[in-house]
């Protein structure tokens, strides 16, 4: 069980100096736009991996005239109580990401901190989730997998950069044979690994949205599966490198790799009728919501992993099937849950002892 207890921004965003306290269930922030809900969200979600749920470059957090930012919070795991410090250091002119976990940054501290927090985020964009890019998609889908894993970023980086490294010798004048057939076999068995966990993923998503249906009255029936051109294919690895190697010529010529999972769509059937890109975007919505409700019951239940959930502008959109879908997840687990919104009244449905703040800038 991890709870954030506290948190305290210095320079950060656009906060000088903001310190609140935190409600161990549930956490409602609201103000007018711009008032730093986003910002505070954000702060929250620092301490993962990575660069935070708007992937912002390091220096934005900064706030503006000032040199570094520092976040300061209590989090209790497993009823320990830790203190986090997180800011920048620059090395050769790059922002980097400084952690420490009780004033410790090694190797030992930060990988039980990776374990030990993982959490589920809406953003408002993801109203949009199946109109949107195939890129947006993907990455909606691969964090839901590093919710679970918090090692898979590694094999996500590796493909991207064994991708870049293939881009680069197929567009050199003495091509490297031995070395391109080293990166080929590479790039086939990051990408065949990276589809192995999406496809798992999503049969997850699969099956935990079909046991939900006892439960609940979801307007929709949603099956989520892969598209890309090795769809309704057994792939094997033989057969990824042959089209690779024949793929070279095109490659080189337009530059980047034309088949893999970093071309993958993720495709979302409604009542086995029509793609989900079709749905309003408060529809869209619901899916979004089902899915992250099957995620948590997932990672609660099989994983003994407790997600800290972060809704950004959650209070829109949210009609009676909305509503029931998020007071499902607040009463069913025992997690700590960030929503926000523009205005206190949008939660008013909300009957568990909630926390509210009204963030002011
Ligand atoms: N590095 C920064 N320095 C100062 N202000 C910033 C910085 N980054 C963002 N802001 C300000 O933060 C505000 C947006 O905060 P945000 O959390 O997105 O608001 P909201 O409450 O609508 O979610 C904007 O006014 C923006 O100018
Ligand atoms: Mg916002």
């Amino acid at each position: 069980m991890v709870k954030i207890k506290n948190i305290e921004f210095y320079n950060f965003r656009n906060f000088k100096n903001f310190k609140t306290s935190f409600d161990d269930k549930l956490n409602i922030l609201f103000g007018n736009n711009g008032c730093g809900k986003t910002n505070i969200l954000e702060g929250i979600s620092l301490v993962a991996k990575g660069k935070g749920i708007r992937n912002a470059n390091i220096i934005n957090l900064i706030k503006k005239q000032e040199d570094n930012f520092l976040i300061k919070k209590n989090l209790e795991i497993q009823k320990n109580e830790f203190n986090i410090e997180i800011f920048t250091e620059t090395n050769k002119e790059k922002f980097k990401k400084i952690i420490k976990l009780n004033g410790d940054s090694s190797k030992d501290s930060l990988n039980f901190l990776n374990q030990s927090v993982s959490f589920l985020i809406f953003l408002p964009e993801m109203e949009r989730l199946f109109q949107s890019s195939p890129s947006y998609r993907r990455n909606f889908l691969d964090r839901l997998i590093f919710s679970s894993r918090n090692d898979y970023n590694i094999l996500i980086n590796k493909y991207k950069k064994s991708l870049i490294e293939r881009n680069k010798l197929l567009q050199s004048y003495n091509i490297d044979d031995d070395w391109l057939n080293r990166i080929e076999s590479d790039i086939c068995l990051l990408g065949l690994e990276i589809y192995k966990l999406r496809n798992l993923q999503l049969n997850i998503l699969n099956i935990e949205l079909n046991n939900m249906k006892k439960d609940h009255n979801f307007q929709f029936d949603v099956k989520l599966k892969i598209k890309d051109d090795f769809e309704n294919t057994e792939i094997n690895s033989e057969e990824y490198l042959t089209k690779l190697i024949n793929s070279r010529a095109y490659d080189k010529q337009f530059g980047g790799t034309k088949i893999g999972p970093h071309k993958s769509d993720i495709i979302s059937i409604v009542n086995n009728e029509f793609d989900a890109s079709l749905l309003s975007t408060g529809q869209q919505k619901t899916i979004v919501l089902m899915i992250l409700l099957g995620q948590c019951n997932h990672l609660v239940n099989h994983k003994k992993i407790n997600p800290i959930f972060l809704f950004d502008e959650i209070g829109s959109h949210l009609d009676k099937y909305n509503r029931q879908i998020l007071l499902d997840m607040i009463n069913r687990f025992d997690i700590q849950f960030f929503l926000t919104g523009t205005d206190k009244n949008l939660f008013s449905f909300v009957s568990t002892n909630a926390k509210f703040y009204n963030i002011t800038d």
